[in-house]
């Protein structure tokens, strides 16, 4: 495809999501998160999707983590979306693998009034046979995997900001006793595994994670089998609760283990070396907190790339959460985990990034005129290549200031030959015309070194 230089008055009608390149670091060199949180004796986790667990991504999940939790694979609704008919293929998958890589499994969730099957859901139930099909699922989930879960998130979310019980299925048609029965019967399927509460919004001291130590209280006065509190810590750039480490010591004064299940922090995009310094920050003293209480057994993140994460559909124009970019290099946020647990890096952490963001600046019935910008901050490019997968059919039929290839939907784009050089605080822009027809849906862009 020939190039050439093309100018528009650019009013940009689509502005697609910037994914970040963070410069690779030498990694491998740097003792795994695992080994640093041995030493400390603590558990370093990370949620997965089984089915990505291989090349690179297994690579890292195998190495770096000591624990995984499975991010759907063991919700009702995945394992048995019709009634009496099972599908335990993702579980199965990330318990043999954690096992062949000599790592826990936190088994998540049992109880939750999210992702479950439609049957259940959709179906007029006395509270005779809710309480009959909770006792059934969690008997089935917790039996098959006995001996090999070392902690399961028994319960999932079960109040309100203000503390009050979450009015859900499980609390409409049982009451609050729900909670202790759902504890009561994965005990008797499983005595050896740990039995926690999970929640998000409890990582401070405030109404809510009050209701939960109240409710703690409650249950270890009554007998109940509960041994730890899942604090789930999905949080924003740069707001680490203050009372962070007091919450997770009074549940330790409670005589209960408390986990960090399902640390992020999200920023809005594009991330920049600013952002992505404080990301660091707020990963560490989320790390320093729990490594501080010695009850406080396990830290796990929610996703460790950002390839791989829930934020970015969940919240648009947030995301770059974890720890690693989406081409998995180590971000600031990996060495703050990594210093927390007492690391050294021997490579400096990457302080800066580049990020590729995709626009449409005209459309017309059958055709469009897109551009990506290439910005860095902090960081530079010698060389850069963009891709992308067009999710409808869209097909580039020209380009400028950047040579590009189409084949089928997967578009890659490298810089020409004047433009590779990306200096520390500048950007470069290529253009293209391409077809459309039915919808022109802005596609995820990926930045690499050509
Ligand atoms: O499996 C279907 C797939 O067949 C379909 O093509 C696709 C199209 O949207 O959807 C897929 O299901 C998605 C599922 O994740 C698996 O990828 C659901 O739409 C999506 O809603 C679901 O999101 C999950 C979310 O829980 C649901 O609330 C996230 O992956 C998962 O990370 C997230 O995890 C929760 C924890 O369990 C509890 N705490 C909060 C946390 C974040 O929401």
């Amino acid at each position: 495809m020939r190039s050439l230089r093309f100018g528009l008055p650019l009013v940009s009608l689509f502005t697609g999501v910037a994914l970040l390149f963070t410069a690779p670091a030498a990694h491998a060199a740097d003792t795994p998160l695992r080994d640093l949180a041995a030493a400390k004796g603590k558990v370093i986790g990370t949620a997965v999707t089984g089915s990505k667990l291989t090349g690179t991504y297994g690579d890292l999940a195998g190495s770096q983590f000591s624990s995984l939790t499975p991010g759907n694979a063991m919700k009702w609704g995945t394992v048995e979306p019709t009634q009496g008919t099972f599908n335990w293929t993702e579980a199965d998958q990330i318990v043999a693998f954690a096992q062949a890589h000599g790592q826990q499994v936190r088994g998540h969730t049992l109880v939750w009034h999210s992702q479950n099957p439609g049957w259940l859901t959709n179906g007029t139930w006395t509270s005779a046979q809710l309480s009959s099909l909770l006792q059934n699922h969690i008997s089935t989930e917790v039996g098959r995997y006995k001996g090999k879960i070392a902690a399961w998130d028994v319960v999932n979310e079960p109040f309100n900001e203000d503390g009050s019980y979450r009015s859900t299925l499980w609390y409409n048609g049982l009451g609050s006793d729900y909670i202790a029965n759902a504890l009561t019967w994965a005990h008797a399927a499983d005595p050896d595994a740990k039995l926690y509460i999970n929640d998000y919004n409890v990582e401070g001291v405030n109404a809510k994670s009050t209701a939960l130590y109240n409710l703690v209280k409650s249950l270890k006065a009554a007998g109940v089998p509960i041994d730890g509190v899942g604090l789930q810590a999905h949080l924003v750039l740069g707001q680490v609760p203050a009372t962070l480490q007091q919450n997770i010591q009074r549940f330790a004064d409670l005589g209960v283990d408390v986990a960090i299940t399902e640390l992020d922090v999200r920023m809005a995009l594009p991330a920049d070396s600013t952002k992505l310094a404080q990301q660091k920050a707020d990963f560490k003293s989320v790390v320093a907190a729990c490594v501080a209480v010695s009850r406080c057994v396990n830290v796990t993140v929610w996703g460790f790339t950002d390839s791989d994460s829930w934020v970015d559909s969940t919240f648009p124009g947030y995301g770059a959460a974890t720890p690693y970019d989406a081409n998995y290099a180590p971000k600031p946020a990996y060495y703050g985990i990594s210093e927390a647990l007492g690391g050294t890096t021997t490579t400096p952490p990457p302080t800066g990034a580049c990020t590729a963001a995709y626009s449409v600046s005209s459309q017309w019935n059958t055709g469009f005129t897109g551009q990506v910008t290439i910005s860095c901050s902090g960081a530079s490019l010698s060389s850069w290549k963009a891709t992308w997968t067009y999710g409808a059919g869209q097909q580039i039929t020209q380009a400028w200031n950047a040579v590009c290839t189409q084949s089928g939907a997967a578009v890659s784009c490298t810089n020409a030959s004047y433009n590779g050089t990306v200096a520390d605080g500048s950007s470069v822009s290529f253009g293209f015309n391409a077809a459309w027809s039915g919808s022109n849906p802005v596609p995820a862009v990926t930045l690499s070194p050509a």
